[in-house]
């Protein structure tokens, strides 16, 4: 069922505190998860991501934001970074700069993104705090494929949770945030393992077609 003779590889794109990227490591770390991390980039030079990255030994590239004001640009640097690597998945865990649309169709079906809802409802920012507004009974996390339309490819994985009575935006984080922690990684493995692929447009598990995300 493997695609890769070896372990798989990524890079790991990031712009701040890096739990998802560390929940990644930590697995990596006691063999569960069969991935090679070849590098993490972050547009952000004071990403916390990028400690947790070096304290692994994995390679760190910051791209910063700042010295590319031209979009176009900041993608050239960020595809020629990528590309030295050559890996088989991007994951974008927290990188929260929009990619153009020729990025991500040059990598369609390679990258993958974790976002901090139940996708298609509250893409975009402040996701908890907008699902508590709406008196939404559930909120959650989604891992998707990365398409042109942001936060819109076809979804892997989510998991639900209860919005409780008093939750606030920063309580409601923490726990979607530990959710993220277990979708992601497994996710990866799907992927790692083949089981899960990218075709017309649209996510496919053990060949078939994905009708639904799985839910965790
Ligand atoms: C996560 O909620 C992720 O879904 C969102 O940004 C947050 C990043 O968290 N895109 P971390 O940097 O992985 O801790």
């Amino acid at each position: 069922m493997n695609n890769f003779n070896q372990n798989a590889t990524a890079t790991v794109l990031i712009s701040g505190g890096g739990s998802n990227l560390q929940a990644f490591i930590d697995l990596i770390s006691s063999k569960i998860l069969k991935l090679n991390i070849l590098a993490v980039i972050s547009d952000n030079k004071n990403a916390h991501g990028l400690i947790r990255a070096k304290k692994a030994k994995i390679k760190t590239i910051c791209i910063e934001s700042k010295k590319y004001p031209n979009k176009k640009n900041f993608d050239q640097k960020l595809s020629e970074s990528i590309d030295m690597f050559d890996p088989n998945f991007i994951f974008l865990a927290g990188f929260m700069r929009i990619l153009r649309k020729d990025f991500v169709k040059k990598y369609e079906g390679k990258i993958i993104n974790i976002h901090p809802s139940l996708l298609p409802k509250y893409p975009g920012l402040n996701t908890h705090q907008r699902a508590i507004e709406s008196n939404e009974k559930w909120h959650g996390c989604s891992v998707h494929f990365v398409t042109e339309e942001v936060d819109q490819g076809p979804l892997i994985m989510q998991s639900k949770i209860p919005i409780l009575n008093n939750d606030s935006s920063d309580k409601l984080a923490i726990r979607v945030l530990k959710r993220e922690h277990i979708i992601y990684p497994k996710t990866a493995e799907l992927l790692i393992s083949g089981r899960i692929k990218y075709k017309n447009s649209q996510a496919w598990l053990d060949g078939q077609l994905l009708q639904k995300p799985i839910m965790l």
